[in-house]
């Protein structure tokens, strides 16, 4: 492309960057990453950690807020949390409309966005106060949807969990109480893998879907349009959709008789539009930190909980012969966060339509992280130009002469 045709008709030069593979959105103190290094820290803080110490809702806190927070701040955000943990009535009719079938992820995205009509007041947040309370309804109310869209897919009558129960506690016990039985046992094991996978998608600076939040929050959209339109951006396999693909990909290879080979050559054939799905990430380019943890982490759960997967043992093949393979090494391809998570989402008695949704479980203080950052900063609108490559003036033809 001619420097010429860079330039925009106002005269200012327009890099081209596809992907935004080289270019900065914004300046942000949240996420430290090193791609080259395998370095992943929270507001400072290493990820190794905090997903081996902080409870998710201090990682929360500590995203959203700066700080780690104290006892005192942390019991408060979570009195404050439970205050408005009740969702309208109303919206179980909007539940009801979708097809069983539907995916957890367009139904998710549905409700998150349909919590607007019923929390006016979230919208406008030019305040302090307005935007820490648009902040706490949705830290209360998303963990009850992500919880109905399970139920739904299980046709289970939805369920408000327990407020004596601490976040991930209560979200596990809104998930999976049985409405047959009048308790739920809460598994320490479950409950501790759950924190640390929730923990580590936290956040990840300006990936796919947390640059589309901000973007969508830069038109003062508001908090709950933009975390819906995050969703959709979540849902596609290249970003969060992978941890579903991932699965689906190693059942796959275990009907077709095992043979990871095989779909190793798939993955390497440039006419096949195959890909080993949980392999390869935009900015990590020797490991993916993440993926070390959850790794083992899939060790110990399964093992905790007396679960035989075959499948880890193909994932793990398939990990072994890419890291020695050429076409793997050459282009830096290694397994990241997604590999290995469906497998203790899986073992954790997780439906596999449902792994984004956990993800987006996970990922949502970064993403309300990112969009308080990005408005306390008074960020403008995001605009990207274009190099526009169409025709040039033409002249309009009736209908009857084209
Ligand atoms: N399998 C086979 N080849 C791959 C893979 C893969 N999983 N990933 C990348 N490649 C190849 C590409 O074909 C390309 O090869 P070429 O140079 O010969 O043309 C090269 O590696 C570079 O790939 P790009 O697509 O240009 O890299 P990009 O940074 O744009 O994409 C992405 C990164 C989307 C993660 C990609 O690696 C991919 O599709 N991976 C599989 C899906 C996945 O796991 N996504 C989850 C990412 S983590 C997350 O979002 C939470």
């Amino acid at each position: 492309i001619e420097i010429k045709s860079l330039r925009a008709d106002t005269g200012g030069l327009i890099t081209l960057d596809p992907g935004y593979k080289n270019t900065g959105s914004c300046k942000s103190a949240i996420t430290f990453l090193n791609g080259e290094k395998g370095i992943l820290r929270y507001r400072g803080y290493s990820i190794e950690e905090l997903a081996d110490k902080a409870s998710f809702l201090e990682v929360a806190y500590l995203l959203i807020f700066g700080e780690l927070p104290t006892q005192e701040q942390l019991d408060k955000l979570y009195k404050d949390i439970k205050k408005e943990s009740h969702v309208d009535e109303e919206m179980k009719k909007i539940l009801d409309g979708f097809p069983k079938s539907a995916h957890p992820m367009g139904v998710l995205s549905s409700l998150t966005s349909a919590l607007i009509a019923f929390n006016p007041s979230a919208v406008n947040v030019d305040s302090d106060e307005e935007m820490y309370n648009a902040i706490i309804k949705l830290l209360a109310k998303f963990p009850v949807l992500v919880a109905w869209t399970l139920r739904k897919k299980n046709g289970q009558p939805l369920d408000y969990g327990d407020s004596s129960l601490g976040y991930v506690d209560n979200i596990l016990k809104m998930m999976f109480k049985s409405p047959h039985e009048e308790h739920y046992d809460l598994d320490p094991v479950v409950s501790s893998a759950l924190n640390k996978l929730l923990i580590l998608h936290a956040d990840h600076e300006q990936n796919c879907s947390t640059s589309t939040v901000r973007i969508v929050g830069s038109s003062h959209a508001g908090l709950f349009a933009s975390i819906s339109a995050g969703i959709s951006a979540l849902w596609g396999p290249l970003h969060g959709g992978a941890n579903q693909a991932v699965i689906e990909m190693l059942e796959n290879i275990k009907q077709d008789g095992g043979d990871s080979k095989k779909y190793m050559g798939k993955a390497k054939d440039k006419e096949d539009p195959f890909r080993l799905m949980g392999f390869g990430h935009r900015v990590y380019k020797n490991f993916d930190p993440r993926a070390k943890i959850i790794k083992k982490s899939a060790d110990q759960v399964l093992e905790q909980l007396g679960v035989e997967d075959p499948v880890l043992d193909i994932a793990k093949g398939l990990e072994k012969e890419a890291l020695e393979d050429s076409y793997f090494v050459d282009r830096k391809l290694y397994p990241n966060v997604d590999f290995y998570s469906g497998i203790i989402y899986r073992a954790l008695g997780i439906p596999t339509e449902m792994f984004t949704v956990m993800f987006a479980l996970g990922r949502l203080p970064g993403w309300i992280a990112q969009w308080r950052e990005m408005r306390l900063e008074k960020e403008p609108i995001g605009r990207p130009r274009q190099v526009y490559t169409g025709e040039n003036l033409r002249e309009f033809k009736d209908i009857s002469k084209r």
